[in-house]
């Protein structure tokens, strides 16, 4: 047992943290862009306009990933650079970008994995309404089939979108991500229903224009839940919960709103029970669209939270003790959940399932010998892993697993506070630095998990 021997063993990153060259060869403006721009946005006021300069730097990054024999790269496509009204006029200084980044990868032995959506909406786009507009559904899908039309005769992996859940409810509910609003209930609602919307038009555009046969995936997230005990009844209470849509709070934060409409054809009844005031028009064809087959599963899982079935055998959760262990950015250290999640996700929506995301951020440095030593990150890693595994081994089917990030980045309202990556990166000069867990995870992907 243990790992397919297929399995696929990846690096994640995303355009707009890494790219850099914000304002070069035509690209147009994104909400991030003008994010960053407004003051107390960004931790430390900081920006994205070089980020790692990966833009210029491409070629280095990937010659990383082929000495630490990554097989496949996990990136995305930032919409703007390649369509910089959103839609129209194609930017082919843009496609030039990415063709020169997938041949290379290529030539390297590198299997790209694309991803259309990672947050960086086109702001001629959201001036037209962006994901309140009906009309984003066409849009996306139009983008969708011109990546098709100009990559798929060597790229076969597509997702669609990353992580709906953080696009939709930080920046549109709680305001602490691009373009950092606060909209009502029915908003982010209509807003979640277009998003879904268009990732099942862009499955279908991308069928449609591919060149050879292509698969296509999805990337949501949210936190997951593991089982106190491997009793029956604690693991029941763990599922439920998972596939439950918290009561107050950010709404937009679960598992089922996003992936049963896509999955199953359905939104989940709690929801639309809890919800049913601030829905908008749902038809048929709206979920027959959203619906649209596709051929595997992404989620990006960090961390989780506890589950036992409480005396009532109603779901309670199990508080953290003191000094529960968590990473730099604070986040908890729940290895379990790489077990538990993949499992209750390929019970539910019986998919293949990648692992699309998931890592550390720790207070990496440069030390004395002009190294970085970060053993937290192979010690979070490795035990991460060892619970996928049981996973694999309790027969979910588990195809890949993408560490995130390949190299320190962009976090978003972080600014560069927080490093995730296998590779250091020193923003003073754009210097490259393998930590020790890059060498680490060389080992892992060569003996196929085996290391760990
Ligand atoms: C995920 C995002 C990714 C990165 C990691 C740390 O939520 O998809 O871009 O910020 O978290």
């Amino acid at each position: 047992m243990g790992f397919r021997d297929d399995f696929v063993w990846g690096a994640a990153t995303s355009a707009y943290q890494i790219e850099g060259a914000v304002n070069e060869d035509g690209k147009g403006v994104t909400i991030w862009d003008e994010f960053c721009r407004q003051s107390g946005k960004i931790l430390n006021g900081e920006n994205a306009a070089t980020a790692c300069d990966h833009y210029h730097r491409y070629k280095e990054d990937i010659a990383l990933m082929k000495e630490m024999g990554i097989p496949a790269y996990r990136f995305s496509i930032d919409w703007a650079r390649v369509l910089p009204e959103g839609t129209g006029t194609v930017n082919e200084a843009g496609i030039r970008f990415y063709d020169n980044l997938v041949n290379a990868l290529l030539e390297a032995g590198i299997e790209p994995y694309m991803t259309l959506y990672h947050w960086e909406l086109p702001i001629a786009l959201e001036r037209r309404g962006g994901w309140m507009n009906p009309e984003i559904v066409e849009w996306f899908g139009d983008y969708a089939a011109l990546i098709a039309e100009r990559f798929s005769d060597r790229v076969t992996h597509f997702f669609t979108i990353n992580e709906p859940q953080c696009f939709v409810g930080l920046g549109y509910l709680t305001g602490g991500h691009a373009p950092g609003m606060k909209r009502s209930l029915s908003d982010t609602l209509l807003m979640a229903h277009n998003v879904l919307k268009a990732h099942g038009r862009a499955v279908q555009r991308l069928r449609e224009k591919a060149k050879r046969p292509i698969e296509v995936g999805y990337a949501p997230t949210c936190g997951g839940v593991y089982p106190e005990s491997e009793k029956p009844e604690d693991i029941e209470a763990a599922r439920r919960s998972y596939f439950s849509i918290p009561e107050d709070g950010n709404w937009t934060w679960n598992v089922p709103w996003w992936s049963d409409p896509v999955l199953l054809g359905h939104y989940p009844k709690e929801g639309l029970e809890r919800f049913e005031a601030y829905m908008p028009a749902v038809t048929d064809a709206d979920m027959k669209l959203i619906s649209e087959p596709i051929d595997f599963y992404g989620q990006n899982i960090y961390n989780g939270w506890c589950v036992r079935a409480g005396k009532d055998g109603e779901p309670e959760t199990v508080e953290r003790y003191t000094g529960f262990p968590r990473t730099a950015c604070g986040w908890p250290i729940t290895p379990e959940v790489l077990r538990w999640a993949p499992r209750f996700l390929y019970e539910r929506y019986k998919k293949p399932i990648y692992i699309t995301e998931n890592g550390i951020s720790c207070r990496d440095v440069i030390s004395l010998d002009g190294k970085v030593h970060d053993p937290q990150r192979i010690d979070f890693t490795a035990r991460y892993l060892r619970e996928l595994r049981k996973a694999a081994d309790d027969g979910a089917d588990i195809r890949g697993y993408f560490y995130w990030s390949l190299i320190d980045n962009f976090e978003w309202s972080e600014g560069y506070s927080q490093r995730f990556g296998l590779v250091y990166v020193d923003y003073r000069n754009q210097q490259r630095i393998p930590k020790d867990s890059a060498e680490w995870y060389r080992q892992v992907i060569q003996t196929n998990g085996e290391y760990i």
